[in-house]
């Protein structure tokens, strides 16, 4: 048994299909000779892109020379009406200065003082999860988009704001597949595409809900009465070099861009990590014994939620949930052997290189204790990237880091999750890595 990965498209199939394959789901798209691939070509009429596939290459672009290779405008464009100049879409200068402010507040020390607001927002979680066959997508959300909230602006899911705010958020989803293939493949610009009217809509709404959150919160720090949560660390810390602090405006795209970039992929990350321990009980019941030794919201605990951590870890490596991140050249290049043009799109896969059969022992199986081994390591370092690496790293990556094993390790400890036959889930690339039918488990309290 394996845990379910999409069935690849035969090898060659026409410009057509592939574009309509695509708008179903960029994983399936995909043939399977990319698991094997070091690089690949894509060449229509209209555009060339490349998925670069070795650690070497993906070092280059990522590390070396990040500035060489901003993000591709096309991809941002879906996402514009709602995230505005938000630090996931910006290049240069801009880009640099949003990360000076924002960067403190996620440092390390930091997380600590964030961590109480995990821990209650985990167990909020464990108290709302019904018993029964229900499909646990949905509950993890909810519980990422808590955390998300609780971190940041001190404030629990059920305050009328926070709830609105989520639940417009998931019309959005709903009406704008975000990393649509007009974005990713590069179409040519009189190529219909455009925002839906429905979708500028949901994003004015969203940027309405969450400037009444900022603007209350500017007015509170000015009066000296702000909670010491993430808000108050961002809109109080100044970029070293100007002295300059976020505007209200700015600080809009920025708790856009945590609000989406933190409670989807962790939702989703949490969601395949129940599947996978529904399909391995003898794992669900090791991480529940481990879980044993949680009590009470103390942050030294984190550093000995092992087994929770490396069970995390694999669920990033087989589920990804940024799947798939899009960078542009902007001068000449020349990778293995093959001159590449300025304004050519290359794709860096974490989907593909996580599974990759030259690099990982046991590519498409599911071994937590892999970590352990020399393969493991070797790989975690040269092919492991759920968050990116370089520069423009995630941000979150550490916050992440505590709040996947925490939230799995109190999950556990409360509940059982097991497969329902014949409702195995089946991997596609939404706005993150989802299932087609949701991730449906028998949960049961223990
Ligand atoms: C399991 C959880 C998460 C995963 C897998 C994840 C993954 C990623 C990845 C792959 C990127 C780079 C995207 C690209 O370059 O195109 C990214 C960027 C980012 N993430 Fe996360 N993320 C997670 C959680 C979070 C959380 C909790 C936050 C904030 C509270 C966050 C905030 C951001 C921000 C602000 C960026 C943009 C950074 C930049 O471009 O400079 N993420 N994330």
């Amino acid at each position: 048994m394996i845990p379910p990965k999409p069935v690849p498209r035969p090898d060659r199939v026409s410009l057509l299909r592939y574009l309509r394959l695509f708008r179903d789901d960029i994983l399936s798209a995909q043939p399977a000779r990319l698991y094997r691939a070091w690089m690949a070509e894509f060449r229509t009429p209209f555009f060339r892109s490349y998925l670069l596939n070795q650690p070497a290459l993906i070092e280059t672009v990522l590390k070396e020379r990040p500035e060489d290779f901003p993000k591709s405008d096309r991809v941002g464009e879906g996402l514009r009406p709602l995230l505005g100049n938000s630090v996931f879409l910006t290049n240069g200068e801009t880009w640099k200065r949003q990360r000076r402010i924002i960067d403190p507040a996620f440092e390390g020390g930091r997380l600590r003082d964030t961590f109480p607001a995990i821990w209650a927002a985990g167990e909020a979680a464990v108290a709302r999860m019904p018993d029964g066959i229900l499909d646990v997508e949905p509950e993890m959300s909810h519980a990422a988009a808590d955390v998300i909230f609780r971190t940041l602006f001190s404030l629990p899911i059920e305050n009328e704001i926070a709830a609105r705010v989520f639940a417009e958020f998931r019309e959005y989803q709903r009406t704008q597949p975000i990393l649509n293939a007009a974005a990713f493949l590069s179409l040519p610009r009189w190529m219909p595409r455009g925002h839906r009217a429905r979708t500028r809509a949901t994003a004015r709404s969203i940027r309405a809900l969450i400037t009444q959150l900022t603007a209350a919160r500017m007015a509170e720090i000015e009066a000296g009465t702000a909670p010491d949560d993430l808000a108050t660390k961002i809109m109080t810390t100044a970029d070293p070099l100007t002295g300059e602090t976020f505007s209200t405006e700015e600080m809009v795209d920025q708790v856009a861009i945590f609000f989406l970039a933190g409670h989807e992929t962790s939702a989703s990350a949490l969601g395949w990590a129940l599947c996978l321990l529904a399909m391995y009980p003898d794992w669900q019941e090791r991480l529940a014994g481990e879980a044993e030794m949680l009590d009470g919201p103390d942050f030294s605990v984190m550093s000995r939620l092992k087994l929770s951590r490396d069970v995390f870890r694999e669920a990033l490596r087989l589920y990804p949930p940024v799947p798939m991140m899009v960078r542009e050249t902007t001068c000449p290049e020349r990778f293995r052997d093959r001159d590449i043009r300025v304004g050519s799109q290359l794709v860096i896969s974490p989907w593909h290189l996580h599974r990759h059969n030259r690099i990982w022992d046991n590519p498409d199986g599911f071994d937590p204790a892999r970590w352990q081994t020399e393969n493991g390591r070797r790989c975690m370092r040269e092919a492991y990237i759920p968050f990116s690496a370089g520069a423009r790293v995630c941000t979150g990556a550490g916050f992440a880091m505590v709040e996947g094993p925490l939230l799995l390790s109190m999950l556990v400890r409360a509940f059982r999750f097991e497969r329902v036959a014949g409702r195995d889930p089946v991997p596609v690339a939404y706005l993150t890595v989802r299932a087609r039918d949701g991730i449906v488990l028998r949960v049961t309290r223990r």
